[in-house]
């Protein structure tokens, strides 16, 4: 978990305007779920047999209920959408968040236990639009920050019937080549043989390649939606990479799967991730609705600007420091900060009687714009020394002056 500091937080909150505006362009509303859910409901949602719900989660008990740390923002979008109706508002629902997420995973560079997402889900649409405005969307924002090295993977997971008949084909395959998997993906043959394929273990890079491709084991249905993904993502000009190994780590989805990789992440190389989940709306108690979305890591973005260079947002100074002499000069300052405040001037002061140099000082390293100095003449002729820092000019006004001079 970390600490983010003035100085590191301009960033963040350039990026957080950056996601809201796309989305106020992409016309999707944002919601806010609470950092807990129940378990129960992350259990159906995400899956029993993930690494998320089997080993990840921050669960905790208080009396009869039992909760978790939010882990993922899908399945609590999903229920909110069934508990408050939001299908009777008629049409889509196009819902984003951006917040705090928690995995108890072992930490890395890119891999925080608690963590922050931005995502977005579009309830309620089962075309292949829906899932390329979702894609769109993802891209939009990566566009908007600078980040163009990035690529798009992707992949079908069909539909259930789709999966049933892949999974019997991967167990066939894998079956005689079972000594030699890794122990884990040996453990996955019988629970989860799709996950082999997301293996990162040497021993099973071999094994993988010659296995059997969903592409070969898709419904007609399933396919048709896969090409029709394709075909609209190839007229939008957005370019991916097929990648028949790409499973995703939760259970919820089906048919379109992708994920967003950076050559600038090193081993947890996925900025971002999503798909389709039809069936997950009905799993936590609505009616059967199909939707669609995606989330990003907000840390692996801003690890990728670092190695890009790229800075969204600079501290600002103040645009103006008071340097007083004596309690009545600072009183003075007191109540005269607020009305240059009510204009839009950032103004600050010294709070503990330094020294006039001192405070200069002070003002030099906030980076003020401006400095008015006040003292007993000053007070007296009511005329005040105002001085440009960068310049090192000084000019003399009145109050009445003061904001005019400094508002650009
Ligand atoms: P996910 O792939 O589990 O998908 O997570 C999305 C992104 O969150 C990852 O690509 C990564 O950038 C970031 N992330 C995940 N875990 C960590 C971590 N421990 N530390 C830092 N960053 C992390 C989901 O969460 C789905 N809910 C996405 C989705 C939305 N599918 C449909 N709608």
């Amino acid at each position: 978990m970390v600490d983010l500091l003035p100085g590191e937080i301009e960033q963040w909150q350039a990026l957080e305007a950056i996601i809201r505006e796309t989305a106020r362009r992409y016309h999707f509303q944002e919601i806010r779920t609470p950092v807990m859910e129940q378990t129960e409901l992350i259990a159906r949602g995400v899956g029993q047999l993930t690494d998320i719900v089997s080993k990840e989660m921050f669960a905790f008990d208080r009396g009869e209920d039992r909760y978790v740390l939010r882990p993922e923002g899908t399945a609590p979008v999903a229920r909110a959408f069934v508990q408050h109706h939001l299908a009777q508002r008629g049409g889509c629902q196009r819902l984003f968040y951006i917040g705090p997420f928690f995995r108890a995973e072992r930490p890395q560079k890119g891999r925080q236990r608690q963590f922050h997402q931005f995502g977005a889900e579009l309830i309620g649409a089962s075309g292949a639009i829906a899932d390329v405005e979702i894609i769109a969307f993802m891209l939009a924002v990566y566009r908007q920050v600078g980040i163009s090295n990035i690529t798009l993977k992707l992949n079908s997971v069909g539909d259930p019937a789709s999966r049933n008949a892949f999974r019997k084909a991967l167990h066939d395959y894998f079956l005689p080549l079972k000594d030699d998997l890794s122990e884990i993906s040996r453990k996955r043959l019988d629970t989860n043989p799709m996950r082999i394929l997301d293996s990162k273990e040497e021993e099973d890079q071999p094994l993988k390649a010659g296995a059997p491709k969903i592409i070969d084991y898709l419904t007609p249905e399933s396919k048709a939606h896969f090409d029709a993904v394709i075909t609209l993502l190839e007229k939008m000009h957005i370019p991916f990479e097929r990648d028949p190994f790409l499973v995703r780590g939760l259970d919820y989805y089906t048919e379109t799967a992708f994920e967003l990789v950076s050559p600038d992440l090193g081993s947890q190389d996925a900025l971002g991730g999503g798909g389709r989940y039809d069936l997950l709306i009905e799993e936590v108690g609505g009616q059967p609705t199909p939707a669609v979305g995606f989330a990003c890591g907000i840390e692996r973005l801003m690890i990728a600007c670092e190695a890009l260079g790229i800075t969204l947002a600079d501290p600002a100074g103040p645009d103006l420091y008071f340097v007083t002499r004596g309690e009545e000069a600072a009183q003075w300052a007191l109540e005269n900060m607020p009305a240059l405040r009510g204009k839009g001037i950032v103004c600050t002061m010294d709070y503990s009687g330094r020294s006039l140099k001192a405070q200069m000082k002070d003002a030099n390293r906030q980076g003020a714009r401006f400095a008015v100095i006040v003292g007993e003449q000053e007070l007296a002729d009511n005329r005040f020394t105002l001085r440009n820092m960068a310049e090192s000019d000084e000019v003399t006004v009145s109050p009445d002056e003061l904001a005019d001079r400094i508002l650009p």
